[in-house]
């Protein structure tokens, strides 16, 4: 457990480094816009808490009206329901006897949904559900274009909702229909055409399981690069972004049509610099273990000439441009993260922050949780 870098009234100059920074006002600001604009369209939002693995965000997130949370691995939703989140959708295909009977045990305390892809694994769900005692709410899903999990749209899809309708401990919810690739393609039309087909895949589907029969009363997808286009699409019944809470490098690189609106960004790795050799080179205590670069550097936020060029474990290289004045051992950097997810699970506290002051530090519970 890394230690506490700040306390509750510190200064914000008196936080430990490197510390995960929040900073709350736009960080709120984030949280409304995406829950009135889901409310506003009648849509229900299912925030996916793995981008902050944090359950005191997870209840900010409920008390602005999300139905639950989505995770990604079992152990997330343990330490999710271990903190009293009572509804929570696994968007991940689970195997594995020892986990299954995790997942199981979990729908003991809380709602509990999973996905299937397979028709085995729905047996071996079932059979763990019913050796708990408990039921599991079950989504078929689809590939609907990103070519991760999921089942072909249409027959395929029928005939496995089918099977879950006729395995005793689980009940049939709906579909899964998730495009994460498209979440990140730079231009508005691209990302319109690609949720084009997620939508009409979808529609065909659900269409094709009420026509066996089978109400099909949840369509759930959707991450913070397309969330508009599947909440207007008459077909989804919920919403699932992650990174709008916090934003990061990555997402700031797609750029927005007119009637897309923005996030702002929230998260931060707070840096110090701790050598500054040269006029043109500073180096700051945050380096490859302290960011995940799998989406590039991070970004120096408000430091015009300051750029972050290199990273070592410990070491992050900051060049410094002609004619600015060099930072010094001890000065502050505010680091805006390349991708916000897997940063995240790096640290073990969030630090809320709110002009000058340390308004809260909370726990990043379910961090580290891969299985
Ligand atoms: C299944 C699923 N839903 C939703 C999301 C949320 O995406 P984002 O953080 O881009 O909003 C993700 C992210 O990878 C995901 O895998």
């Amino acid at each position: 457990m890394q230690r506490i870098p700040a306390r509750v009234g510190d200064a914000v100059d008196d936080i430990d480094t490197p510390a995960l920074v929040v900073d709350l006002d736009p960080f709120e600001r984030n949280l409304d816009l995406m829950a009135n604009a889901a409310r506003s369209a009648g849509v229900a939002l299912r925030p996916h808490a793995k981008a902050h693995k944090c359950p005191d965000i997870a209840d900010l997130q409920i008390e602005g009206g999300a139905v639950g949370i989505c995770c990604q691995k079992v152990g997330e939703a343990e330490a999710f329901v271990a903190a009293g989140i009572r509804d929570v959708l696994v968007t991940n295909e689970i195997v594995g006897a020892a986990k299954l009977a995790r997942l199981a045990a979990l729908a003991k305390d809380a709602t509990i949904g999973v996905l299937v892809d397979d028709a085995d694994n729905v047996r071996h769900l079932g059979a763990a559900a019913r050796d708990a005692g408990t039921t599991l709410d079950v989504l078929v899903e689809i590939d609907v274009g990103m070519k991760r999990c999921g089942i072909a749209p249409g027959a395929a899809a029928v005939a496995l909702a089918e099977t879950v309708v006729r395995t005793p401990g689980l009940r049939f919810r709906g579909l899964h229909a998730y495009h994460g690739s498209a979440q990140h393609l730079r231009a508005p039309a691209e990302r319109r055409d690609a949720i084009a087909t997620v939508v009409r895949l979808a529609r065909e589907t659900k269409a094709a399981i009420e026509a066996a029969g089978v109400p099909c009363p949840v369509v759930t997808g959707a991450g913070t690069g397309t969330w508009q286009l599947e909440r207007d699409s008459g077909v989804f019944t919920e919403l699932q972004p992650g990174s709008y809470a916090f934003m990061d490098v990555d997402y700031h690189r797609n750029a927005l049509a007119p009637d897309e609106h923005d996030f702002e960004q929230s998260l931060y790795v707070l840096a110090s610099v701790m050598s500054a050799p040269v006029r043109e080179r500073a180096i700051v205590d945050a380096g490859l273990k302290a960011f995940a670069f799998d989406s590039g550097p991070p970004q120096v936020w408000h430091a015009p000439g300051l750029d972050y060029v290199k990273a070592s474990d410990e070491h992050g290289v900051l060049t410094v441009a002609a004619g600015r004045d060099p930072p010094l051992p001890g000065d502050r950097v505010w680091l805006i993260p390349g991708h916000c997810d897997p940063t995240v699970n790096l640290y073990d506290w969030i630090v809320g922050v709110r002009g000058s002051r340390v308004e809260c530090v909370w726990p990043v519970a379910a961090r580290g949780a891969l299985a």
